[in-house]
């Protein structure tokens, strides 16, 4: 599959990101839960390296509990503050205002021992297109501060948000890095929706989803599509899902494209399951 594309607007972004760097106290980056590996921008190690930071692992609701739990212990093992997060029922919100704190308590601290007057802690907010940060963004505020939408990137200006008389954020575009140089992990990014459709064949990105649920998450699948028999092709399954949900092109044949984008959409809506399509043991 060959996803390498790098919209020149994601290059002004990453521009935008580390000019305000000098800014911020601390860096929160939204992975989304189903792709912790995936969804972290390996170009964000080296710029962030020097600043405190909090993982987001937002979509928990759509993950696997069972694997986020690992994802979990996994960033603990490594010293790095994570929280698990739903931004449509605002679930973590709490979690995450208590780690901010508890991560700026040792400045706190210092500025006061100097005599210095309490400032706000200024928070940068970075994350793939589509991870979720502006649904963040808005149930941490309780309003439209920052605006969302169904595509990605829609976070384009500079903006700081003020949470409460401690906190503000500084809200960034969505990046993603120029070349994918692990197919894998294209494939999950353009599952979860971080990549635009139209520049996928969602046929054979529905076959490597159908692939990935035969092994792992077998009975969601079978439950979901009413299969009986899955000991076959992931392409045979395809049609199988087209006659049980009567997706037929004129003249009676399978729907095959139907098919697929359905299975997609409903992956993606959670409708299949909480699926997890990274463990740390994978990398
Ligand atoms: P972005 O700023 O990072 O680009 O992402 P944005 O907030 O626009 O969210 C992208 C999509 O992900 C939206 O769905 C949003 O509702 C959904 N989303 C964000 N956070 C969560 C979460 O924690 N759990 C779940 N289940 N979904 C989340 P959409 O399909 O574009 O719109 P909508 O119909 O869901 O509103």
């Amino acid at each position: 599959m060959n996803i390498n594309w790098y919209p020149g607007h994601m290059t002004k972004a990453k521009k935008m990101i580390t000019e305000n760097l000098k800014l911020v106290d601390l860096v929160v980056e939204i992975l989304d839960a189903r792709i912790p590996y995936s969804s972290r921008n390996p170009d964000f190690k080296e710029l962030f390296s020097n600043k405190l930071q909090i993982i987001v692992l937002n979509k928990a609701d759509l993950a696997d509990p069972v694997t986020t739990e690992k994802w979990r212990k996994y960033y603990d093992k490594i010293d790095t503050p994570v929280i698990l997060v739903d931004s449509k029922s605002g679930f973590g919100m709490r979690d995450f205002l208590n780690s901010v704190n508890k991560v700026m308590r040792d400045k706190f601290e210092k500025d006061r021992a100097k005599g210095m007057k309490r400032r706000p802690v200024k928070v940068m907010v970075c994350g793939i297109p589509n991870s979720g940060k502006s649904t963040f963004i808005n149930k941490l505020t309780g309003c439209s501060a920052a605006r969302t939408g169904n595509r990605p990137g829609v976070t384009k200006d500079k903006q700081w948000i003020k949470i409460n008389p401690d906190i503000f954020l500084l809200d960034t575009p969505g990046v993603l890095w120029p070349k994918f140089d692990d197919d894998l992990v294209a494939i999950n990014l353009a599952l979860t929706h971080a990549i635009k459709d139209e520049i996928l064949d969602s046929e054979r990105l529905c076959i490597k989803l159908i692939d990935f649920l035969l092994k792992k998450y077998p009975e969601n699948l079978m439950g979901r599509y009413n299969l009986i028999d899955i000991n076959k092709d992931s392409h045979e399954i395809l049609k199988d899902i087209c006659e049980n949900r009567k997706f037929l092109i004129p003249g009676g044949g399978p729907d095959i494209q139907k098919a697929a984008s359905t299975v997609l959409d409903e992956f993606r809506k959670g409708q299949i399951g909480t699926i997890s399509l990274e463990e740390p043991d994978d990398f």
